[in-house]
C-alpha cells in the first residue's frame, strides 16, 4: 500500500477528528488490512488541553459511535505538532479552517499531502479524488447535530478506503 499512515485533524479533537479516526480504524480492520496502517488523530488548537493533559471524546460523540459498536475508549486530545507533518503520509482535515490552521503549524504543504476528508467521496465512484475541493465535514460543535457529521465521517472514510486499496 502506497499510504502507510493517517492522520485526522480537527480543530478540538474531541469531535469530528476522533470519530473518523475511529470509524477509519473499525474499516480498516473490517478490511483486513489494519496491520499495514497507522491511524491517528488531532487538534489544531489546546482548546481541549489543560496543563497538558487531553480531554476525552466529547460525551454526544462518544455516544453516536458507540450506537455503531464504535468504541474510542482511552482516547485524549492531542495538538498537532511540526514533526507529524513527515510522520504522515496523508493529513485529513474536517474543514478548510482546520487546513489553515495546519499550515500555520508545519509550514507550507509541499508534499501536498494535506486533504479535505470529503475529497474522497469521489473514489466511492471510481474517480479521482479532487484535492482541498469538496464541502466541510458538518461541525456538531455548532449544530449539536452529532448524526449528520457521523454521516459525513461515514461516507468520506468509505470513499477514503477505496482511495487507500487503490
Ligand atoms: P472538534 O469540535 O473540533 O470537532 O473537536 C470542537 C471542539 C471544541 C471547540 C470547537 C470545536 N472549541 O471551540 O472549544
Amino acid at each position: 500500500m502506497k499510504y502507510k499512515s493517517i492522520l485526522f485533524v480537527c480543530h478540538g479533537n474531541i469531535c469530528r477528528s476522533p470519530m473518523a479516526e475511529f470509524v477509519m480504524k473499525k474499516f480498516v480492520e473490517d478490511a483486513g488490512i489494519s496491520e499495514e496502517l497507522t491511524i491517528a488523530s488531532c487538534a489544531t488548537s489546546t482548546d481541549e488541553i489543560y496543563h497538558g493533559i487531553g480531554n476525552p471524546v466529547y460525551p454526544p460523540a462518544r455516544e453516536e459511535l458507540r450506537k455503531h459498536n464504535i468504541s474510542c475508549d482511552g482516547k485524549r486530545a492531542v495538538q498537532m505538532t511540526r514533526s507529524d507533518y513527515r510522520m504522515y503520509d496523508l493529513i485529513i482535515a474536517m474543514d478548510k479552517y482546520n487546513v489553515r490552521n495546519i499550515k500555520h503549524i508545519v509550514g507550507p504543504d509541499v508534499d501536498e499531502k494535506i486533504w479535505l476528508l470529503l475529497d474522497f467521496v469521489a473514489c466511492i465512484d471510481n474517480k479521482e479524488p479532487q484535492r482541498l475541493s469538496s464541502r466541510d465535514i458538518s461541525d456538531p460543535w455548532y449544530t449539536g447535530d452529532f448524526i449528520t457529521t457521523y454521516k459525513d465521517i461515514l461516507i468520506g472514510c468509505q470513499g477514503l478506503l477505496e482511495f487507500l486499496k487503490k
